[in-house]
């Protein structure tokens, strides 16, 4: 095979890589028996090389019916700590271990016990981009696309705290109509879009549609035409009648609206700032040659405690049968 040799990021070593990438991932995902999930906000790259690219739940799903012997996580390391927690005996792979997320980040776990601790008598639902802990600490645990679905499935007297995101928090209460007791915690790269810009947006084409994920803020949120999980998003843009979309989420699910409606324009929405903030950092860590690299030496592999992986198991299947 042909070689070329690159400086690796993060390493002082100069390693070598295939010049065909996507052949060697492809090869070695065959040698291992290994599947590759995608979240939407990987780079293109690796949407392309991946079997599944999908939002959380559906990631979730995927990772819960494998039949493959290793899981390849292009995502956060919640998502492939969720992958682990449902398949103790598999290798799961995270090509960049630094891979977080700022919301997730935003509820520790010792400030969480005290915070539960001081409503004993409410049920904890979790949004599932947050620690393994917090998991296990929670009832139930639900994504973007199933919040609504499953709050309104737990009895009306029954008081919940919501956890992390004062966001979708926020959304859901509005949506069902229940009040919450909420964590304050929030997500870096939805709360950096500008609602004035994105007005303006609105101004010049009055013939677009402004889709927006429920990790944004109420601002935001009031001038959207269509709000759902990032899977629901790209559906709305392929089933709409539309031929423009502003988009009020992290700009990578815009490789999927693009390929499937070549003809219909996405405009992504604008952050506050001239920077390129509304690009997730953590989602970014991962590039196609970590993920080579994680699959030739299966590193950097996903573990946690046994103890902590068992608790956290219970809220994420009480999920996947409320979905
Ligand atoms: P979904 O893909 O489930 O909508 O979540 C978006 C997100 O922020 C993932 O980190
Ligand atoms: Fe976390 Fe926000 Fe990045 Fe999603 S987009 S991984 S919620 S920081």
């Amino acid at each position: 095979m042909f070689a070329t040799t690159l400086s690796y990021q993060n390493s002082a070593q100069t390693l070598t890589l295939p010049r065909d990438l996507f052949g060697a991932i492809d090869a070695l995902k065959r040698e291992m028996n290994a599947v590759i999930l995608a979240h939407y906000y990987q780079d293109p790259d690796i949407q392309d090389v991946a079997d599944y690219i999908g939002d959380s739940l559906g990631l979730s799903q995927q990772a819960a019916a494998t039949e493959a012997e290793a899981i390849v996580f292009a995502g956060v390391h919640f998502m492939a700590e969720t992958a682990k927690i449902l398949n103790p005996n598999k290798l799961v792979l995270l090509p960049d271990l630094n891979a977080g997320c700022s919301l997730a980040d935003s509820c520790p776990p010792a400030e969480f016990a005290q915070f539960k601790a001081a409503h004993p008598d409410h049920l904890v639902v979790s949004y599932i981009n947050c620690s393994a802990d917090i998991k296990a600490m929670s009832d139930i645990i639900c994504t973007s696309s199933n919040a609504v679905k499953i709050i309104n499935q737990i009895p009306d007297d029954q008081p919940i705290i919501f956890a992390p995101d004062r966001n979708l928090g926020r959304y859901v209460m509005e949506q069902t109509g229940r009040n919450l007791v909420l964590w304050q915690g929030s997500c870096m790269v939805h709360e950096t879009f500008s609602e004035k810009k994105i007005v303006q947006l609105q101004i010049n084409h009055p013939e677009a549609e402004t889709l927006a994920h429920p990790e944004c803020e109420p601002a935001v949120l009031r001038h959207a035409n269509y709000i759902g999980s990032t899977t629901a998003l790209l559906n709305y843009s392929l089933q709409s009648s539309s031929s423009m979309f502003i988009v009020a989420t992290e700009p990578g699910i815009i490789h999927q609206m693009q390929k499937h409606a070549p003809h219909k324009q996405f405009i992504p929405a604008p952050p506050m700032n001239q920077c390129a903030c509304n690009e997730c950092p953590h989602m970014r860590l991962n590039t196609l040659e970590k993920l080579y690299l994680a699959m030739k030496h299966r590193v950097p592999e996903i573990t946690l405690p046994e103890d902590i992986r068992i608790a956290a198991l219970r809220p994420i299947q009480r999920m996947l049968e409320m979905s």
